[in-house]
Parts: C-alpha cells; sequence; structure tokens
C-alpha cells in the first residue's frame, strides 16, 4: 500500500492538535495545546472562549508538529481536520485553517469525525506496536466528556463503517466525572482528579439505586430488526451525588475546599487529599466505582449479543485506571481481547485525526472545500 504522510487538525473541543501520521501507523509528531487554564475558573469548558484560544494556538501548533516530524507543508500527502460532532465555533477555526491549508497548497482535504478518530486512535497504536492482526466484529466503546457511544466497527477492503448499538440518553459518562468534581469543589476536569482521588476512599461507602443509572424504558430496548440496544444514562448519579451533598450537610465544607484549591496554581493530589475528608474520598470512589460497573456490563452484555471478537475501549474516560484495570479483568473472563489507546492517546489528539484519515486517502475520499463544521455530526451506519 502506497505510504502517505498526512497532517492532522483537531479543535473540537478544548484541545488544539496538530500531528503527522505516517499510513495510519507511526506517529512523526502528535502536539496538544490544552486550554485547562482557561476554563478551569469556570469549572468547565466556555465555548467563546475556546474558539479564541483555538485561533491563536492553531498556527504555531501545526508549525510545531510540522517540525517535529521533520516535514514541511510541501511534502505532506494531504491534511486530515474534525469536522464534527464538538463545539461549532472551535471546529471552524480547524475547518477554516485546514481549507486554506490545502487550497494554498493544492493538497486533498480529509474531513475526519472526531468519534471515528477515537476508534483509530487505538488501531494506530497496535500498528504501531507490529499488531496488524485484527478479529471482526470490533464492539468499540467510545466514552468522552461529550460522548457515550457503543459502535460495531467493519472493514470491507479500505472502508470503515460503524453501525451505533447504544448511547447516552442524557449525560455522558465523562460530563458526569466533570459535573461530580466541580458539585463537590474539586475542579476541572473531573476526570483524572476522580481517577486519583477514588483509590484512597472506600467505594462500597455509598450505595447508588439501579435507578439511579436509569435503565431505557423496555419498549425502546430493541431495534427495528430485533436486536437489542445498549443505552447508557448518568444524569440521574450526578443528582444522586447532589442528593448526598444535601443530605449530609457538606455545603460549608466543599465551599471551603473550593476556596482552598483556588488558592493553590496548580494543585497536586496531595493537596487535593489534604482537602478532602474521607467521607469525600468514599464518595468519590463510590460514584467511580459506580459509573465504572454500569460501563462494563452494558458493553460486556452488548458484545455477547453481537458476538464480538475484539473490544476497543477509547476516549477521554478510557484514561480512567479503574476501567482500564476492570475492563482487562473482566473481559479476560469472557475471552475477549480489550485494546486501549496509551492514556496520551485516550484523550482529544489530532494522530487520531490523521490515522483515521488514512482509509480515505487510499480510497481518495476527499472533502469539497465548501464542507463545514458539523456539530451534531453522526458516524455513518452500516
Ligand atoms: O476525549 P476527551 O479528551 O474529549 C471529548 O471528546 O469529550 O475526553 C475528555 C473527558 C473529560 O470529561 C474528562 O473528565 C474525562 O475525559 N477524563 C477522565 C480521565 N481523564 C479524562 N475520566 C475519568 N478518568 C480519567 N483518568
Ligand atoms: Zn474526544
Amino acid at each position: 500500500m502506497p505510504d502517505a504522510h498526512i497532517l492532522g487538525i483537531e479543535s473540537s473541543c478544548d484541545e488544539t492538535g496538530a500531528a503527522v501520521v505516517r499510513s495510519g501507523e507511526k506517529i512523526l509528531s502528535n502536539v496538544v495545546f490544552s486550554q485547562i487554564a482557561t476554563h478551569q475558573p469556570y469549572g468547565g469548558v466556555v465555548p467563546e472562549l475556546a474558539s479564541r484560544e483555538h485561533l491563536r494556538a492553531i498556527v504555531p501548533v501545526v508549525r510545531q508538529a510540522l517540525a517535529d516530524a521533520g516535514q514541511t507543508y510541501q511534502s505532506l500527502d494531504a491534511l486530515a481536520v474534525t469536522q464534527g460532532p464538538g463545539l461549532a465555533g472551535a471546529l471552524l477555526v480547524g475547518i477554516s485553517y485546514a481549507k486554506a491549508l490545502a487550497f494554498a497548497l493544492e493538497k486533498p482535504l480529509i474531513a475526519v469525525n472526531h468519534l471515528e478518530g477515537h476508534i483509530h486512535a487505538v488501531l494506530l497504536e497496535e500498528r504501531q506496536k507490529g499488531n496488524h492482526e485484527l478479529n471482526f466484529p470490533v464492539l468499540a466503546l467510545v466514552v468522552s466528556g461529550g460522548h457515550t457511544h457503543l459502535y460495531l466497527a467493519e472493514q470491507r477492503s479500505e472502508a470503515w463503517s460503524y453501525r451505533n448499538i447504544g448511547h447516552t440518553r442524557d449525560d455522558a459518562a465523562g460530563e458526569a466525572f466533570d459535573k461530580v468534581a466541580k458539585l463537590l469543589g474539586l475542579g476541572y476536569p473531573g476526570g483524572p482528579i476522580i481517577d486519583r482521588l477514588s483509590s484512597h476512599g472506600d467505594p462500597g461507602a455509598v450505595k447508588f439505586a439501579s435507578t439511579q443509572i436509569k435503565h431505557r424504558d423496555r419498549k425502546d430496548r430493541h431495534e427495528a430488526d430485533g436486536h437489542p440496544r445498549f443505552d447508557f444514562s448518568y444524569s440521574g448519579i450526578k443528582t444522586a451525588v447532589l442528593r448526598y451533598v444535601e443530605a449530609h450537610n457538606l455545603k460549608a465544607i466543599i465551599d471551603e475546599r473550593r476556596r482552598a484549591l483556588a488558592a493553590i496554581t496548580k494543585p497536586k493530589l496531595n493537596d487535593y487529599l489534604a482537602a478532602c475528608d474521607h467521607e469525600t474520598l468514599s464518595l468519590v470512589a463510590s460514584f467511580q466505582r459506580t459509573v465504572v460497573e454500569d460501563l462494563i456490563e452494558k458493553t460486556l452484555a452488548a458484545a455477547r449479543a453481537f458476538d464480538a471478537a475484539t473490544l476497543f475501549v477509547t476516549g477521554g474516560v478510557a484514561a480512567n485506571n479503574e476501567l482500564r484495570r476492570r475492563f482487562e479483568n473482566d473481559a479476560a473472563q469472557d475471552g475477549l481481547p480489550v485494546f486501549f489507546p496509551s492514556r496520551p492517546l485516550s484523550t482529544d489528539n489530532a494522530a487520531m485525526i490523521a490515522a483515521a484519515a488514512y482509509p480515505k486517502w487510499l480510497l481518495k475520499d476527499f472533502a469539497a472545500l465548501d464542507v463545514s463544521a458539523e456539530a451534531s455530526l453522526p458516524l455513518q451506519k452500516l
């Protein structure tokens, strides 16, 4: 198969990324500029600020990615950019820049779905390790701040297609981590903080009722073709944490914690631990345990129902230590091989966009120059 050097650009949320990947299997550079410091004071991503930060970062980030890869604009074979889903204004920054570059350089432009990018992060790293064997059907759990989706992925010659067999009906799993952390005065983003604090609490301390992880109505549990659906819901558990805080009068302690952590420029694990009592650590650990168990239970049930041969777990929440450990253990019991991206490739990055673009480059599946951002872009069906 011919080699291609593809420059990927990612700007769908709060990370500006640029990367050069060779033929979907070798990362030559991967630059990520995180906007966490900008959004931290607001406890979440502010879309207008995200667009402004992307505008500032995009040119230096792309230049850095080319320099790190030892490439020039002229030596590239194609440009790839995230078309959606994501924040419309943020996506537009990457798309406008990629379109301008493609036009000026007379190089092909490839539009990539962000969720497909997360799936290809796993493939990219496995190929980079020399693992080219892949057994189908592949079941992919994409679990991040904006998404909790289950896809059956197929490859026919070079073309990839995806069938959604489940998604969240309300909050995404990462969103629940972020909202619970904010509610408890732990700052943003919540996932990495809750991940590190959870091992210091008792995960069995607070029992969340199964109704707090809502299940679909009976009639909605099957598709028209009779196949079951595996949907998620994480807004109930966030409300349950809020009720716990109210019932146990934790408000004053939380306000104190928020103030103490805000006074520290870059709080470390010990600062968070010093600001948390055992009850809070156990609440956090119980929340994480409940979400992790729900993700695993539904994903493995879906894998059994669809006879999946391989499992991918990807997206920001796939960086979670307990989630990885439990998936590895529980999938192994079902004889199911499970693959994760490395932690840097679990969260948003442009290497995954450049990797997902390679099969499209082989198929000459190029975008027209009037391509635009699609905030709710779905991943194509089988
Ligand atoms: O994939 P990503 O970078 O952006 C989206 O596409 O949404 O995912 C970000 C999400 C955030 O909600 C963040 O809290 C969560 O991933 N996250 C984690 C961990 N690291 C990031 N959640 C749980 N444990 C982690 N270690
Ligand atoms: Zn993402």
